[in-house]
């Protein structure tokens, strides 16, 4: 007899943590760690709210082993999640305010509820949490997740107030091992605090070290706004959800208020394409009449590119700020492309170019502002800058002291796990990577050319300081006169700084 059963999807993540990036005890407590940092921010600047994010671990007991169970405990100042909805958001698996059309680090309502998961499969112990939305209660709950039924359960939930403050704050208890993941984990932070730099960020680890990334700037990109679907993108699966949610009594008004970029004009054009009554009501339209809108929406040519108000890249200056506020370059050069999109959802890259102080070059690789660590040769930029781009001919070579740094951003990054780790290699967004990359690169050979040009007067006004005055005083000695005076004739050798 064969047997069926249903699994949950916390059940599935439990058996298959990997996909989550929950492998092993030291990659499980680098993910916790950014998941949960990574929803204190989206609550925060996603809001217009400048972040002061602090995060401790601390272990709960000595153990010989490197394999202990640490407590994570994490604070910010973002909205807070409303009491009616806290046990769900993080006590069950695609759970969340982020499915919508609009950039967020997080995408799949699961990064900090499957940190929650995992710590309670390693210690059995109980999430605990503090929110605020800003109205005077505190409430404070203890949950577990039935991970069999994807189900939070509420041990204790009590109210405080007045309470004057608004954020989130958890405590985690988990198994992992700080050992083999402390170097990833400080080199998360300093590179979210590179990218970050309106942020106040407070890491306190294990071993009691604190590092303060302090904020530099009071000012949080524009937030993103929530936009309806670009016609671009629309499937069967879009359009039957958009049908049953609109209240719209034709199929006219259908097009115009469920869609961007589509006005009356470009509506009536679609609806004779596909041969659909623009009067007809949305509820009665049949099988065929909806795969014919798909094929005119798909196949229109004169739509708008998708809004990019969902977007929220962090801009030349912003970028250009954090790199200068944590490695302090001789030079460093950021642009922000103009939006683009694949398959209906808008995109922009952003790339920088610093000079850096340790021989060879380094790749920072940012997505939705998150930084990127892992499986670096599986994502675009990797290959566009080992197989595409020439670097020799901005006369890099491997030991060039150099960062590159790039961002995509996007209402839908193409991951290629749920782990987000690596960006694919769409055509679209590999394109714009392309030209991005090659207009820092350009301007960081022009850096270099200076470079080279003030070293070698600088090499040249070194010696002349050094022997003009021993010629002089020997040409002197010999014309039996008074040594002139060289200072005005060193001075001559100019060496122009680099703006
Ligand atoms: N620190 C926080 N402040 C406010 N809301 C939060 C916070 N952490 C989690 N949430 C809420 O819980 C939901 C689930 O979080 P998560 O499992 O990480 O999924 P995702 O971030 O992909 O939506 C989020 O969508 C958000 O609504
Ligand atoms: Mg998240």
């Amino acid at each position: 007899m064969i047997s069926f059963k249903e699994i949950s999807p916390s059940e599935f993540f439990y058996q298959h943590r990997e996909l989550a990036g929950f492998s092993n005890p030291a990659r499980a407590l680098y993910s916790a760690i950014r998941e949960l940092v990574e929803n204190s921010l989206d609550a925060c600047d996603g809001y217009g709210i400048l972040p002061d994010v602090l995060i401790r671990i601390t272990e709960t007991e000595p153990s010989p082993s490197d394999i202990k169970e640490f407590e994570i405990y994490i604070k910010d100042n973002g909205i807070g999640i409303p009491p009616e909805r806290l046990p769900r958001a993080l006590g069950k698996v695609f759970y969340g305010s982020k499915f919508t059309l609009k950039q967020s680090r997080g995408t799949f309502g699961m990064g900090g509820t499957m940190s929650i998961l995992y710590a309670q499969i390693t210690t059995n112990k109980p999430l605990r949490v503090w929110s605020n939305t800003g109205n005077g209660e505190t409430h404070y709950f203890e949950l577990m997740i039935d991970i069999e039924n994807n189900k939070p359960m509420v041990l204790k939930h009590k109210k405080f107030y007045p309470e004057n403050w608004r954020g989130t704050a958890i405590k985690i208890n988990m198994l992992g091992d700080y050992v083999r993941s402390s170097q990833k984990i400080q080199e998360y932070f300093r590179r979210l605090a590179l990218f970050t730099p309106y942020a106040n960020i407070v890491f306190e680890d294990p071993n009691g070290e604190v590092f303060a990334f302090k904020r530099s700037v009071d000012k949080v990109p524009p937030p993103p706004r929530e936009v309806q679907p670009h016609p671009k993108g629309v499937d069967l699966e879009l359009l039957r959800r958009v049908v049953q949610r609109s209240t719209s009594k034709t199929a006219l008004s259908l097009l115009t208020n469920s869609f961007q970029r589509v006005g009356r004009k470009t509506a009536l054009e679609i609806l004779k394409m596909a041969n659909v009554d623009p009067n007809k009501r949305p509820s009665e339209l049949k099988m065929e009449e909806m795969m014919s809108l798909i094929n005119a929406m798909k196949t229109y040519e004169k739509f708008l590119p998708p809004d990019p108000s969902c977007l929220s890249p962090l801009g030349k200056e912003l970028i250009e700020e954090g790199i200068k506020k944590e490695l302090n370059p001789q030079f460093v050069y950021a642009l922000s492309r103009k939006p683009s999109s694949y398959e209906g959802y808008p995109f922009i890259v952003e790339a920088a170019v610093a000079s850096d102080k340790t021989p060879g070059i380094k790749v920072l690789r940012y997505a939705n502002r998150i930084p990127l660590l892992y499986d670096e040769k599986s994502d675009v930029v990797w290959k566009l800058l080992n197989e595409e781009i020439d670097l020799k001919r901005y006369k890099i070579d491997e030991d060039e002291p150099v960062m590159i740094l790039t961002h995509v951003c996007s209402t839908k990054v193409p991951y290629k796990t749920v782990g987000k780790e690596f960006v694919a290699d769409i055509p679209e967004v590999e394109k714009e990577m392309k030209l991005a990359l090659q207009k820092v690169l350009r301007e960081y050979s022009l850096f270099i050319g200076k470079k080279v040009k003030i070293e070698a007067q600088k090499k040249k006004k070194n010696v002349y300081e050094l022997y003009l005055p021993m010629i002089a005083k020997f040409a002197a000695l010999l014309g039996e006169t008074k040594t002139p005076n060289v200072s005005g004739l060193i001075d001559s050798v100019k060496v122009v700084d680099i703006e």
